[in-house]
C-alpha cells in the first residue's frame, strides 16, 4: 500500500506529541494537530520547526501541519490518529469515543500509552479491530524505534499498515504481538534496573558505579550489538553454563525494592530535587542531558541519511 501524503491527526501536542507530529510532517504528510491547552497548542510549532533544524531537515515541511481547535476537525480527514493525551485510562478512552464520531470508520487508531493495556483503551469504541499501540520513545523524533502493539482485538493488517506507515517515515517498527505490560523495551530496561537497585542496596557499589560499568562495558556496544546477538556472538553454551551460576543469584523481588520507596518518601526524587539514586546541581544535570541530546542527534542525523 502507497504510504505518501497520508492525512495524519496527533492528539495532545505536549512531549511526545509535537515530537510525533514532527516525524509525520518530515515524511511529507499533512498533520493536524489538537490539544485541548491552547497554549501548548499554540507552542507546538515552533517546537517542531525547531526539531527540523536539530535534525537539518527541510522546515518547509512543516508548513503542512494544521493546528486545530476542535478534536473533531482534527480527525475529519485522518487516515491515521496518533493519540498522546495523558496516561489516564479514562481520558484516553474518552479521547477514542469522541475519535469515532468524526473519524472515517477506516482510519486507524493508535495510541502512544506507556503502560495501559491496549485492548482496553479499545475496548472504548465500537470497533477495536483499528485500534492499536505505538509505543514511542522519548524523544520520539531522536530515539526512533516504535513499538507496534497488537491487542487481541486488534487487525493483523491495522498493525502491518501501521509498521508499513512508520517505516516510511525512517522509523524503526517492529510488532509486539502480544499486549502485555511494558511491551518489550520497558520490560528489558526495567529487569537490569531491578538488578542495578539490588546492587546498589546490598552494599556491593554505589550508584554512580552501576553508570560506570554499564556505559563503559555492555553499554558500549548495545546499539551494535543486542543481548541475544551477543549470546549467539560468545555461544549458547558458554550462556548456558554463566546462567547455570549466575541465575540463582540475581535479584528476583516481584515489588519495588524498599530502598527506592524510601527514597521517594525522603523526596529525593532525582535530577529535579538534587538528589536521587545520586547527587546532582543544576549544571551536572544540565550536562548529563546535553550530553544524551547531542548524541542522540547525531545518531538520528547519521540514521536519518542513510534512509
Ligand atoms: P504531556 O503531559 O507532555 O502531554 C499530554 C498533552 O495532552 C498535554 O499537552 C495536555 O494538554 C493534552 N491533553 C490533555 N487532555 C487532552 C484531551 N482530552 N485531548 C487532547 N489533548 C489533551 O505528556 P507526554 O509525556 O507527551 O505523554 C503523552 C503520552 O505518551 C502518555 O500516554 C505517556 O504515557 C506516553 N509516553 C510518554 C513518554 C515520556 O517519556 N514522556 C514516553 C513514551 C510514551
Amino acid at each position: 500500500m502507497n504510504q505518501d501524503n497520508k492525512h495524519i491527526a496527533v492528539i495532545g501536542s505536549g512531549l511526545m506529541g509535537h515530537g510525533i507530529a514532527q516525524i509525520f510532517l518530515a515524511a511529507g504528510h499533512t498533520v493536524a494537530l489538537y490539544d485541548t491547552n491552547k497554549d501548548i497548542l499554540a507552542e507546538a510549532k515552533d517546537k517542531i520547526c525547531e526539531i527540523f533544524s536539530l535534525l537539518e531537515q527541510d522546515v518547509g515541511l512543516a508548513g503542512n501541519l494544521t493546528r486545530c481547535d476542535t478534536l473533531a476537525q482534527s480527525v475529519q480527514d485522518a487516515d491515521f490518529v496518533f493519540e498522546a493525551g495523558p496516561e489516564k485510562l479514562e481520558i484516553k478512552q474518552a479521547i477514542f469515543r469522541e475519535v469515532c464520531e468524526s473519524t472515517k470508520p477506516t482510519a486507524i487508531l493508535a495510541s502512544n500509552t506507556s503502560a495501559i493495556p491496549i485492548g482496553a483503551i479499545g475496548s472504548a469504541v465500537r470497533d477495536p479491530s483499528r485500534v492499536v499501540g505505538t509505543h514511542f520513545w522519548n524523544p520520539p523524533h531522536l530515539v526512533r524505534l516504535v513499538e507496534v502493539v497488537q491487542s487481541e482485538a486488534t487487525a493483523l493488517e491495522v498493525v502491518e499498515q501501521t509498521i508499513a506507515l512508520l517505516e516510511h517515515a525512517a522509523m524503526k517498527a517492529i510488532h509486539v504481538k502480544r499486549d502485555i505490560p511494558g511491551f518489550i523495551g520497558n520490560r528489558l530496561q526495567h529487569a537490569m534496573k531491578r538488578e542495578a537497585i539490588a546492587l546498589v542496596a546490598a552494599g556491593v557499589c554505589d550508584a554512580e558505579t552501576i553508570d560506570t560499568v554499564v556505559k563503559h562495558s555492555f553499554g558500549a556496544r548495545l546499539a551494535v550489538l543486542g543481548p541475544l546477538e551477543q549470546s549467539d556472538l560468545v555461544g549458547l553454551d558458554l550462556t548456558l553454563d554463566i546462567l547455570n551460576v549466575l541465575f540463582p543469584a540475581l535479584d528476583n523481588t516481584n515489588v519495588p525494592p524498599p530502598y527506592l520507596v524510601e527514597k521517594v518518601n525522603r523526596g529525593e526524587l532525582g535530577m529535579k530535587t538534587g538528589k536521587g539514586f545520586r547527587e546532582w546541581t543544576p549544571e551536572s544535570a544540565e550536562r548529563v542531558r546535553n550530553e544524551m541530546r547531542d548524541f542522540l542527534v547525531e545518531r538520528a542525523k547519521k540514521s536519518l541519511g542513510s534512509t
